[in-house]
């Protein structure tokens, strides 16, 4: 059982971000300041918002979990080069709605040099922008928050000769994901964690199936792991039975298992704000059939091989290819294609059955920021990059090319890894994906 759960949204370690800060500070200098503000929260129906959870950069660079923040980071600066503005502690709303760190919280507790109630952002940050020349600050990401800022900026230009706004807006996106791409020990281990609950998780949903049992019943499993251990889910749990599983977003997971049916579920528990991605398919009655075992063998072997490929030094895309080819030996085995592989590949005839990349790259967000080309050609894989290997054979009902005994499955097996200076760290190896250790598991009652 895991002490430190993710939904306590204080329970980063205010030294990691202190040095993304201070990382973030030395990249963008002295004449450079930036902004970055909370999403904000979401409502759900009436009365009821979603539970809050930050934007991945804004947690990344403060660890504050409250919605109505803005960070500033103002390299040099007299008063201090970390500004948080947050909500001020309030009794009455704190009753209703949760604790609140306050400003006086946010620098005992997160690390800020000054702090100010959130509502003083807009009288204040004109003189923080005035003596720099370049503005960092999110694209695209809260635009409502970007659009604030710039006619503060303008407000700024305004004031005439008396001010000197910053001539130069840069986007914080491109700064801050390029950060967040290489990841520290640190987070590594937390995203062990969440690597190690996901696959109990899995474990639990194998050990649980069977015909007659539904598809949200396997979720719930899933979940129930995830929330002993303090975690909540990273995105929405896919359970796919029979053909469901060839729906590749499908999260109804509204159906009952069937005797001969696969099982594909993709789902991943997210620790302290990183995420665990994990897919597995395996059979409702606890035995692949031989044709099953056809399919399957050519997906787990293009896993395989596409591990194999993640290596330091290795382009991004070198995984992809390592998959893409075994998965196109193996339809033209089946005959599901027909030519040679540089011809199928040539003219993607192979995304009748594989349709999606093999890999992304995987950290606080499930697919996780940071560029997988530079000037247009395939970036190396470095040590301490995490990224998916998530190849899949999907033949819905109909499938022109193969054969109707094929037709309703829809297989794919993904895990979590870390490229390392040697062979590659398979996060997610606690669950089973070879075609044996997952019956055997599966013998075992839940
Ligand atoms: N679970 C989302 C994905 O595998 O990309
Ligand atoms: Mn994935
Ligand atoms: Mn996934």
């Amino acid at each position: 059982m895991i002490a430190d759960p993710s939904h306590l949204n204080h329970a980063d370690d205010p030294s990691d971000h202190a040095e993304r800060r201070a990382a973030l500070a030395r990249e963008i200098g002295a004449s450079g300041i930036a902004v970055i503000a909370a999403t904000p929260e979401r409502n759900r129906n009436n009365d009821v918002d979603y539970p809050y959870r930050p934007n991945s950069d804004f947690r990344y660079l403060t660890g504050f979990g409250e919605p109505c923040a803005i960070a500033v980071i103002a390299p040099g600066r007299e008063d201090g080069e970390y500004v948080l503005f947050c909500r001020e502690r309030d009794p009455a709303a704190e009753t209703w709605i949760g604790h609140r760190a306050g400003t006086e919280g946010a620098m005992a507790r997160f690390g800020a040099d000054q702090a100010f109630p959130i509502e003083e952002f807009d009288a204040r940050i004109g003189d923080m922008l005035s003596t720099r020349k370049y503005l960092y600050m999110t694209q695209g990401i809260h635009p409502e928050f970007e659009q604030r800022l710039l006619a503060r900026l303008n407000d700024l230009r305004s004031r005439g000769r008396h001010a000197a706004p910053p001539e130069h807006i840069i986007s914080l996106n491109s700064v801050v994901h390029e950060m967040r791409l290489r990841k520290s020990p640190t987070e590594l281990a937390l995203m062990r964690q969440a690597a190690s609950t996901s696959a109990a998780g899995h474990c639990a949903a194998m050990r649980a199936a069977e015909p007659g049992v539904y598809e949200y019943q396997l979720e719930a499993t899933l979940h129930y792991i995830y929330g002993l251990d303090g975690m909540h889910w990273a995105y929405p749990t896919i359970v796919g039975a029979g053909a469901n599983a060839c729906v590749l977003h499908y999260v109804e997971n509204a159906s009952a298992l069937a005797d001969g049916d696969l099982v594909l579920i993709d789902s991943g528990a997210e620790y302290r704000g990183y995420a665990g991605d994990i897919t597995r398919t395996f059979p409702a009655n606890g035995r692949f059939t031989d044709t099953q075992r056809e399919v399957y063998d050519i997906v787990l072997a293009a896993n395989e091989a596409a591990i194999a490929a993640c290596r330091a030094g290795a382009k991004a895309n070198a995984p992809h290819q390592a998959a893409l080819e075994t998965l196109v030996d193996g339809l033209l085995e089946l005959g599901f294609v027909t030519g040679d592989r540089e011809s199928v590949i040539a003219d993607e005839r192979y995304k009748t059955f594989f349709m999606h990349g093999t890999s992304h790259w995987l950290g606080m967000d499930v697919h996780d920021v940071g560029a997988y080309k530079q000037d247009g050609e395939w970036r190396a894989l470095e040590p301490g990059m995490v990224l998916t290997i998530e190849p899949g054979l999907y033949i819905p009902p109909g499938a022109d090319g193969a054969d109707p005994r094929y037709w309703g499955i829809g297989i794919r097996v993904e895990d979590d890894i870390v490229i390392t200076d040697g062979a590659p760290e398979i996060m997610t190896s606690a669950v089973p994906k070879a075609p044996a250790a997952i019956e055997a598991l599966m013998s075992e009652n839940a």
